[in-house]
C-alpha cells in the first residue's frame, strides 16, 4: 500500500484539469501538496483553493521541459515541506496536426513536455524517494499511447505517451526493491481546459506562448466524440490505484472493446507472421541467418 495521508505530494500541471483534480483530492485525503505549473497564476489559484478548504498547499512556477526549473521547484518544496513521497508527473500538451505539417518546434515541444517532462520530474525526486524507502511515481500518459488508432493524426503525442508507459513499467521494476511503485494513468477522455489552454503554456523556446484553441482535425474530433469525465470524478479513482500500487489506471469503459480488438489482433498478426517465417526457414537454431533463441 502507498500511504497518502500525511505525505508530501507534487503535481506537475497542477494548475488545471486533471492535475488540479489530483491536487485537490490529494489535499482532501490529507497530503501536503505542491502545485507546480508553467502557468503560475493557475497554480496559485489551485493552492489557494486548497488552503481555503483547510488543506496544506503551495504553488510553484515550473517548466517541466527545463531541468533547472525543476531543480528550483524541488528546492522550494524541500524548503516548505521537506522530501516528497508522491510524485504526479502530469503536465502535458497536445497537438492534432499531421506530422508532415509540424515544424521542428512543434515536434520538439510535444516530445519534450510529454516524455522528457515526465523523465525530468521523476529523476529530480528519485534520490529522495529512494533515501526515504517509500513513495510512488504516477505519470499521466494517455490511451493514445496504447491505442494508436483511437485518436488519428496524433503521432508525436502518441509516441511520447507510449514512451511514458515504457518508462513507468521499467522504472517500476528498478524501484521495487526500494519500496517505490509506479503507475501509468491513461486517461481516455476527461473534460479539461486542454483545448483552450494548450497554446498558452507553450514555452518560448518552442515558439510559444500563443493564443487560441488547439486545432483538431476532423478525424480526431470524430474519435473524441464520446462522454467525458470530470477531473474531480476521476481523481479518487487514480489515487485508489496509487494506494494499491497498481501499474495502470484506465478510466474510460468505452475503450475496453477497442483495447481487446487492438491487442488480440497484434498478438495474432505478429505470431502468425513469426510462425510462418520459422516454417519457411526452419527452426531459429537452424536458420541460415544465424538467428538464435537465447535465454532471457
Ligand atoms: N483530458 C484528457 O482527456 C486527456 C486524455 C489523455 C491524456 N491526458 C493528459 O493529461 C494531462 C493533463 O492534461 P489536461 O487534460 O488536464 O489538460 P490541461 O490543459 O487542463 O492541463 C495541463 C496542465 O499542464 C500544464 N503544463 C503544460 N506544459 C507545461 C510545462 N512545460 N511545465 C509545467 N506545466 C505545464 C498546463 O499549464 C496545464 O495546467 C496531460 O499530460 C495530458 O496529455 C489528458
Amino acid at each position: 500500500m502507498t500511504e497518502i495521508t500525511g505525505r508530501t505530494a507534487v503535481v506537475t500541471g497542477g494548475g488545471s484539469g486533471i492535475g488540479m483534480g489530483l491536487a485537490r483530492e490529494l489535499a482532501r485525503q490529507g497530503a501536503r501538496v505542491a502545485v507546480a505549473d508553467i502557468m503560475a497564476d493557475k497554480a496559485r489559484a489551485v493552492a489557494a483553493a486548497i488552503r481555503e478548504a483547510g488543506g496544506e498547499a503551495i504553488a510553484l512556477e515550473c517548466d517541466v521541459c527545463d531541468r533547472t526549473s525543476i531543480r528550483a521547484m524541488k528546492a522550494a518544496i524541500d524548503g516548505a515541506f521537506g522530501p516528497v513521497q508522491l510524485v504526479f508527473a502530469n503536465a502535458g500538451a497536445t497537438s492534432f496536426d499531421p506530422l508532415v505539417e509540424m515544424s521542428d518546434d512543434d515536434v520538439d515541444w510535444i516530445l519534450q513536455v510529454n516524455l522528457h517532462g515526465v523523465m525530468n520530474t521523476a529523476r529530480a525526486f528519485l534520490p529522495d524517494l529512494i533515501a526515504g524507502g517509500e513513495g510512488h511515481i504516477c505519470a499521466t500518459a494517455s490511451m493514445a499511447g496504447l491505442l494508436p488508432g483511437w485518436i488519428p493524426v496524433h503521432a508525436p503525442y502518441s509516441a511520447a505517451k507510449a514512451g511514458i508507459i515504457g518508462l513507468m513499467m521499467n522504472l517500476g521494476l528498478e524501484l521495487a526493491e526500494h519500496g517505490i511503485h509506479t503507475t501509468s494513468y491513461c486517461p481516455g477522455g476527461v473534460a479539461t481546459g486542454m483545448k483552450d489552454n494548450n497554446a498558452r503554456y507553450r514555452p518560448a523556446r518552442f515558439g510559444g506562448p500563443g493564443e487560441g484553441e488547439v486545432h483538431v482535425t476532423e478525424a480526431s474530433s470524430v474519435a473524441h466524440n464520446h462522454d467525458f469525465y470530470t477531473p474531480q470524478a476521476i481523481a479518487p479513482m487514480v489515487l485508489d490505484a496509487v494506494r494499491h500500487n497498481r501499474s495502470f489506471v484506465f478510466d474510460h469503459p468505452d475503450q475496453r472493446a477497442h483495447f481487446r480488438r487492438t491487442y488480440s489482433a497484434v498478438v495474432e498478426a505478429c505470431y502468425d507472421a513469426a510462425d510462418e517465417w520459422h516454417a519457411r526457414h526452419g527452426t531459429p537454431e537452424a536458420n541460415p541467418h544465424g538467428a538464435r533463441l537465447v535465454g532471457v
